[in-house]
């Protein structure tokens, strides 16, 4: 690698790791004990549109580290049953069923075939970005709609669908579809969201 990418790379990480350390939603999450600042964009959500009452058992896509799955533990009443899936290692969490793996996978569909649906699927997957605008939203559209097709059996009638997309496009059939399925939808970007980043969360309350 070039001296002149090295410096500036180095200049990135110098410049992350000070907002990071700065940041007043990382501060709170080493005091609650959640994995990541993540848990707080769920919790506004859920403050906004209480989503979690009368919620017994949820999906959670794209979890690790797992602060959104930390937070329904915590949120939801017992008995709950929450199934988490991630490409990566999720360290155990009590209560939780952690999945290794790709959520539009055969293997993941058989197995939620063999369970009961969910009263709430969460997904905050976060697909590789290349940096290039049209291709990112295509791959960002290509999961939420993945995810979104889970609620046609995987998801109870009454229950809710919450999915991080990029607002870098229309929602297109996605949002018609979403609106004939849901009661009411909407989309909201909460203040533990980075201002810079284009990330929003797409809500769809009560399936008919
Ligand atoms: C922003 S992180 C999720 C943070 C998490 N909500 C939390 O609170 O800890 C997004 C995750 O999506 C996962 N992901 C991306 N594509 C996936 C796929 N096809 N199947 C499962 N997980 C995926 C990534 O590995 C990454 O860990």
């Amino acid at each position: 690698m070039s001296g002149v990418k090295n410096k500036s790379l180095n200049h990135q990480s110098t410049e992350w790791l000070r907002r990071h350390l700065k940041d007043p939603y990382v501060k709170q999450s080493q005091k609650d004990n959640y994995r990541s600042r993540a848990a707080y964009k769920l919790t506004e959500i859920n403050k906004k549109f209480n989503i979690f009452t009368n919620v017994k058992s949820a999906l959670d896509l794209g979890a690790a580290p797992g602060s959104w799955s930390q937070v329904m533990v915590n949120e939801l009443k017992s008995p709950i049953k929450i199934v988490a899936i991630d490409l990566l290692d999720v360290e155990a969490i009590p209560g939780v069923e952690i999945y290794k793996g790709d959520f539009t996978s055969k293997k993941f569909s058989n197995h939620l075939k063999e369970i009961d649906p969910f009263d709430l699927i969460v997904s905050d997957i976060s697909p590789n970005m290349t940096g290039h605008r049209q291709t990112d939203f295509l791959r960002s559209m290509e999961m939420l709609e993945e995810a979104f097709a889970l609620t046609d059996c995987y998801l109870n009638k009454g229950g809710h669908f919450i999915a991080k997309y990029f607002r870098r496009g229309d929602l297109g059939q996605l949002l018609v579809n979403a609106k004939k399925k849901f009661t009411k939808v909407s989309s909201f970007k909460p203040n533990a969201s980075r201002k810079n980043s284009s990330e929003i969360y797409l809500v769809c309350y009560q399936k008919k």
